[in-house]
């Protein structure tokens, strides 16, 4: 430095002007130096040159400069990779888990030892500042990875009765290039899976760093493959047949084409999507800590966060205060050169990023926002004169709930504010959003936070704090946030499958009724006439005398005749005419996601109540278990002793849940800093479920029991083939105390009920179990709001087998992890 221009120490000291502080760059200009800023794929255990040559810049978006060319990933660069993934599994799950933890544990030690490497390096790919990615980012991974080193050690008493899946294909963005790194690959590792990385194009480096690191820390090759390029590459690996696991994090776009790219596969799939996540302040908040929050919110890594309180909602009676302060505060931040140690934010990621900032100010300023940046701020937006891209903190007051600014993600220093009056109103607003990612609450009452809480629709809520995050909690989305978790035990699922699983057989050709539609789709058999008498039915098999009636549908606590009005034959296993069920469509279902859209009180009963009305269930279909043998009989064939067996299986697994009901409850997680961070299970809501044939009644209420026990409002489609046992359940239903709207039965054709709620806007998870074609379109069409499926690849399932057909799974499965972060002491 020069010297003569810049001012003295003794200067600075008297005028407290602002004089830079620079960290070096050698340390990773020093790495970039010997690898001659040229970098193939990190394949097997080394650097591989792209098998076809292609490459491309990665630069500092703080001036532009570029800091090393990249390799373009193909097809067959992602193949090697996966290849080498699959070579090293055999290996890599033949260690103990001690062994395992000694290799996690290796990778938090040596991230701890080139920290600063990995700081620097990651402040000059993505332009974050150096405080951040040195306070923040760095120690969070070494976190990461020696509490994985825990659960790797842990996993086969932590998760017995679970197994690793295989070969994992993980694409992270570029916002926290590291982090995500280490939320992707120290889970994997830990379950015992190998795993082939896609970082983001514009920040690649730090991933190749610590490809590297992982082998000098003596990872065996193979288990960690890093292959680098744009959306392409991602699209390849994630298109590869020979994964078992996809996980990824980025845009709302993307994560639909990937759950369209991997729908039948077989592939377990989690996705950590985009956010507008509500920042409620309330009038007895403490302003000036709410308003650091909000620095913490949305100018932490300049906005570019998934679950940034871009979004602020202040009580009418403290909204003037709140925004003098927040205005003041917003003069005092500083915006500059990542590597500058007293940056408050750096640089915007690239140009295409700082012209969709660009672009959504605009447009919030068109639709007639009021628009605040502090005052130094012309000197900042743009390209600044250094060609650094720069967007200066950015406040938009009397935003419209329904404007642009306040429903899309704006992902840069940008947040827009609008005011409620009651609590009631700020839930309201808050979960006005298709984002459901996190929220932060600001209130000094206790009761209030705890209150709003459980009813934001969010994964994650901080309350009194924002952006905290540790590896012990579980962190992942609502709604278009996406779903599964990353961190913690949940975490930990999402790398692991049933034992069970493995040993399932495909369903015998023929064992699945192909569905009612030539029977009576075409022809239609016309069950109920105008006068709504139900038609004429035969003699049920001719057993017991029963006379036999066409069935309705179960919606809203009530019976109600089908939409179209027709009604399919019900064949015994015998060819005997058994009945008729009612051909449920479209706007059948419809009405029974309304119903169970309406139902909402179930989900809010305590769960002692939910567990009496399952034990109610249980009881009342014991005492009908006669008539229910029979019906089996009739429709299966099965022998007496079967029918019966399958009756008692029912009404244990109803007692089964019933004890769960109560008892599935959460966990308080030890994070490090002063917090109580508690995870809730919490019911999806509506869930639907559709049945196989096999085993009518054990099935049904093996699907039906688990989701109604954690509290959602189901939608049921019972098997196809052989729906009375399902229909007979009414009276069972009617009897036992079950709110209108909980449970809801559609009967019909499987494949296209099973279409009409895996589109389904309202419905929020379904689990289907069928064929192999069904349980592909299941995941393919859930692609629209991104709800969470189960499905059984066309796969059989025992339903009398305890492991198969109930337990920690099918709970697990039925709800999704909140975590609330409650901080005390000063
Ligand atoms: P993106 O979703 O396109 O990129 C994320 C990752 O996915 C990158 O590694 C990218 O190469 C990869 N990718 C892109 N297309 C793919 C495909 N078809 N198949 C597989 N992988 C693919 O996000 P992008 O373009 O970087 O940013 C666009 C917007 O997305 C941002 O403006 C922001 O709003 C949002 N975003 C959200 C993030 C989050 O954490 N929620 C992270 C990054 C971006
Ligand atoms: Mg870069």
């Amino acid at each position: 430095m020069s010297g003569t221009a810049e001012p003295s120490v003794k200067e600075i000291f008297e005028t407290m002007e602002y004089g830079p502080a620079p960290e070096s760059a050698e340390v990773a200009q020093a790495w970039l130096q010997r690898h001659d800023r040229l970098f193939g794929h990190f394949v097997d255990g080394r650097f591989v040159d792209p098998v076809d040559g292609e490459r491309f810049a990665t630069v500092h978006p703080g001036d532009g400069a570029e800091l090393a060319q990249v390799a373009q990933g193909g097809e067959a660069d992602v193949d090697a990779a996966v290849r080498a993934a699959e070579r090293a599994l055999p290996a890599w799950q033949g260690l103990t888990p001690h062994q395992r933890a000694r290799h996690l544990y290796a990778l938090a030690r040596h991230v701890q030892k080139h920290a600063r490497l990995l700081a620097v390096l990651e402040a000059l790919d993505n332009g974050k500042t150096i405080r951040e990615t040195r306070d923040i980012d760095v120690p969070l991974v070494a976190r990461h990875f020696y509490h994985h080193a825990g659960w790797a050690q842990l996993r086969d008493s932590a998760f017995a009765g679970y197994e690793p899946v295989g070969v994992c294909g993980q694409v992270i963005p570029w916002n926290f290039p590291l982090l995500m790194l280490a939320w992707k690959v120290a889970p994997a590792l830990a379950a015992g899976n190998t795993v082939v990385l896609k970082p983001a194009e514009f920040t690649p480096l730090t991933a190749l760093a610590f490809a590297e690191i992982a082998a000098e820390a003596g990872l065996p090759a193979g288990v960690l493959n890093v292959v680098t390029g744009d959306g392409r590459t991602g699209a390849a690996l994630v298109a590869h047949e020979g994964l078992a696991k996809v996980a990824f994090t980025g845009s709302t776009e993307v994560g639909r084409l990937i759950r369209q790219a991997t729908a039948g596969r077989g592939v377990k799939l989690s996705l950590e999507l985009g956010g507008k996540s509500p920042f409620i302040v309330f009038d007895d908040a403490d302003l000036d800590s709410a308003v650091e929050g909000v620095v913490d919110a949305i100018w932490f890594n300049q906005g570019e966060v998934c679950c940034a309180g871009s979004w602020l909602l202040v009580q009418e009676s403290v909204a003037t205060r709140m925004e003098e302060k927040l205005r003041a505060r917003m003069e005092t931040l500083r915006e500059g050169p990542s590597l500058d140690k007293a940056m408050d934010i750096g640089a915007i990621i690239a140009p295409v990023q700082l012209d969709k900032i660009t672009r959504l100010v605009e447009q919030c300023r068109a639709e007639g926002g009021r628009c605040y940046q502090p005052s130094w701020a012309s000197e900042a937006g743009g390209v600044a004169a250094g060609g650094g891209l720069y967007f200066p903190p950015t406040l938009f007051s009397d935003v419209a709930p329904s404007s642009t600014a306040a429903q899309e993600e704006i992902f840069g220093p940008v947040i827009v504010s609008m005011t409620f009056r009651t609590p009631a109103e700020a839930v309201e607003l808050a979960n006005n959003t298709r984002y459901g990612l996190a929220a932060s609450v600001w209130t000094e009452n206790v009761n209030l936070a705890l209150d709003v809480a459980p009813k934001l629709e969010a994964g994650v809520v901080w309350v009194n704090c924002t952006n905290v995050l540790d590896a012990a909690s579980g962190f992942g989305g609502y709604r278009e946030s996406g779903f599964g978790r990353e961190g913690g035990r949940e975490g930990m699922f999402e790398y692991l499958k049933p034992a069970w699983e493995a040993g399932l057989e495909p369903y015998a050709a023929g064992e699945l009724w192909s569905g009612p539609e030539g029977a009576a789709l075409g022809e239609g058999v016309p069950g109920l006439d105008a006068s709504g008498a139900d038609a004429p039915g035969t003699d049920a098999a001719g057993t017991d005398g029963a006379i036999d009636r066409t069935a309705k549908l179960y919606v809203g606590g009530k019976q109600v005749r089908p939409d179209g009005n027709y009604s399919y034959p019900v064949l015994g296993a015998d060819g005997n005419h058994l009945g008729e069920a009612p051909l449920g469509n479209r706007k059948d279902v419809r009405n029974a996601v309304e119903a169970a859209r309406k139902g909402a009180a179930w989900s809010k009963a305590t769960a002692h109540n939910r567990a009496q009305v399952l034990y109610y269930l249980a009881e009342n279909l014991d005492v009908r278990a006669a008539e229910f043998v029979t019906r089996l009989r009739a429709m299966t064939g099965a022998r007496k002793a079967d029918a019966e067996r399958e009756v008692a299986a029912s009404v244990q697994r109803f007692f089964l849940y019933a004890a769960h009901a109560d008892k599935y409850d959460g966990a308080v997680h030890a994070t490090p800093l002063r917090n109580v961070t508690l995870a809730m299970p919490e019911p999806w809501g509506v869930m639907a479920v559709v049945a196989p044939d096999e085993a009518p009644l054990l099935a049904f209420v093996s699907l039906v029991a688990p989701a109604l026990a954690t509290g959602n409002r189901v939608v049921a489609v019972p098997s196809a083939r052989w729906p009375l046992a399902a229909t007979d359940l009414y009276q069972v239903i009617d009897t036992s105390d079950l709110p209108a709207g909980a449970l809801n039965i559609v009967t019909g054709d499987r494949e296209e009920l099973a279409g009409v709620l895996a589109r389904h806007a309202d419905v929020a998870a379904m689990w289907y179990v069928g064929s192999a074609d069904g349980s592909a379109s299941v995941e393919r069409e859930s692609a629209d709001n991104l709800k969470a499926t189960w499905v059984n690849s066309g796969k059989r399932r025992d339903w009398f087998d305890p492991e198969q057909g109930e337990g920690a799974e099918y709970l697990r499965r039925a709800t999704r992890v909140k975590n609330i972060w409650v901080p005390y002491g000063e």
